[in-house]
């Protein structure tokens, strides 16, 4: 039996198989994830949702967040946290939040304390990953960012639903986990939701896969 990929392979490849879709299948992706993340009854019920911009092949949130604003929903984005490292804060973001980009070269809304939601003011939390496998777990890209942002939440009802967002091709059988890996209570891809523990009874939509 073939040794298991170690977690940087795994990364490697997923991440190599992701930045190889076209653009045609970015753009179906992006549609196809906001039509199923809006059949969520936990989008219904939601006030104010963290995504993210859409960085090495991750699927663009752009018209999930468009929908968003035209459902009255708050957004937020990740900031990178100026004094803890590897730690994220999340600040709203509209069409006119004034950006700046980060040391990853991604954009962020400008810091200022006043725009900043803590996490368990969301309901939703849209995570992007590098892999992720039938029990929810989660593989990003090894900063272990959201997981030190996300393991002070309380494990009691008023946390936020977490979402991983992925392309099909980042499922894998299982995933190597580690002891802070903090996993998906849902995760959405083209092809539907998937998360053993979400029956179906809690969405509107059947598309569970
Ligand atoms: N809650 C935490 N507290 C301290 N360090 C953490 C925490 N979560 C993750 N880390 C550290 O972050 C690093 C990257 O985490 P990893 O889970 O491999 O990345 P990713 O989640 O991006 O795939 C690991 O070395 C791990 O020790
Ligand atoms: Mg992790």
């Amino acid at each position: 039996m073939p040794a298991q990929p170690n977690r940087r392979e795994l990364r490697q490849t997923l991440r190599a198989a992701r930045n190889a879709l076209t653009s045609a299948a970015q753009h179906d992706a992006a549609q196809a994830i906001a039509y199923h993340l809006t059949c969520l009854e936990a989008y219904t019920r939601a006030h104010t949702i963290a995504g993210y911009l859409a960085n090495d092949g991750e699927p663009d949130l752009t018209p999930m967040l468009s929908q968003c604003w035209r459902d009255n929903k708050h957004t937020t984005l990740p900031v990178l946290h100026p004094f803890s490292k590897q730690h994220l804060l999340f600040l709203r973001y509209c069409s006119a939040t004034a950006m700046t980009t980060n040391r990853f070269n991604i954009a962020e809304p400008i810091l200022s304390c006043a725009d900043i939601q803590l996490l368990n003011q969301h309901d939703m939390i849209l995570m992007p990953l590098v892999g992720f496998d039938k029990k929810g777990n989660r593989l990003g890209m090894g900063g272990g960012f959201y997981d030190r942002s996300l393991a002070a939440l309380p494990a009691g009802d008023k946390r936020p639903v977490l979402v991983g967002i992925a392309h099909d091709c980042q499922q894998v059988d299982a995933l190597p986990v580690a002891s802070w890996d903090i996993p998906c209570d849902v995760i959405v891809t083209p092809a539907g939701v998937h998360n053993q523990k979400y029956t179906q009874s809690q969405q509107s939509s059947p598309q569970m896969v």
